[in-house]
């Protein structure tokens, strides 16, 4: 069974496998290495036979920028409907998911999902969420499996 462990700077000589495919971004290096140093406990990687990376996954645990209304989160008042709509309590976020094309189907997605979740249990977070484009029917599956539900803000659909 596929184990995980987490990413490295030396990850990034070694994720083309998954980074060669039009649905996964490619970022500045000082990008990866922010959330390394971060949020190092939310980078993890699954890594195949031959060294190469098979799957990897980026995390990071916020609230939203603004300072939090007084009062206990409850996002049913009428103070957060009105004046702090976009407020988000603490949480963890999937910043990047991808699993290499020969790995795909083998629980790689689940298994990091699931790695992160657990350490935003471990860190308070209140849920987790993440950003996924309307037409990756494959991505919506696997959260949707997952137990995550689908909302929609000015057409960009998020989980
Ligand atoms: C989406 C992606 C991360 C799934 O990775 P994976 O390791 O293959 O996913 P899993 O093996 O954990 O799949 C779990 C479930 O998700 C669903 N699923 C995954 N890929 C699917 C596909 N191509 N078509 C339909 N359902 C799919 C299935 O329900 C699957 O369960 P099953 O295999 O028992 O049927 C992978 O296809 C990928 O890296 N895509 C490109 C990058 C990307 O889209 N990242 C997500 C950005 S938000």
């Amino acid at each position: 069974m596929a184990a995980t462990r987490p990413m490295t700077p030396m990850d990034l000589l070694k994720f083309n496998p998954c980074n060669l495919d039009h649905l996964t971004e490619t970022y500045n290096i000082g990008f990866y290495l922010d959330y390394f140093t971060r949020w190092p406990n939310l980078c993890k990687v699954i890594e195949g036979e031959n060294g190469q990376i098979e799957a990897y996954i980026l995390g990071k645990v916020e609230a939203s920028p603004k300072a939090a209304p007084a009062g206990p989160y409850d996002p049913s008042l009428k103070i957060y409907q009105k004046k702090h709509s976009n407020y988000l309590p603490w949480h963890a976020h999937i910043t990047c998911l991808t699993v290499a094309p020969s790995a795909r189907r083998l629980g790689h997605a689940t298994l990091l999902s699931e790695a992160l979740e657990q350490v935003g249990d471990e860190q308070d977070a209140w849920f987790v969420d993440l950003f996924v484009r309307v037409e990756n029917e494959a991505a919506i599956k696997l959260y949707k499996k997952m137990g995550y539900r689908l909302a929609t803000r000015n057409g960009t659909e998020f989980c």
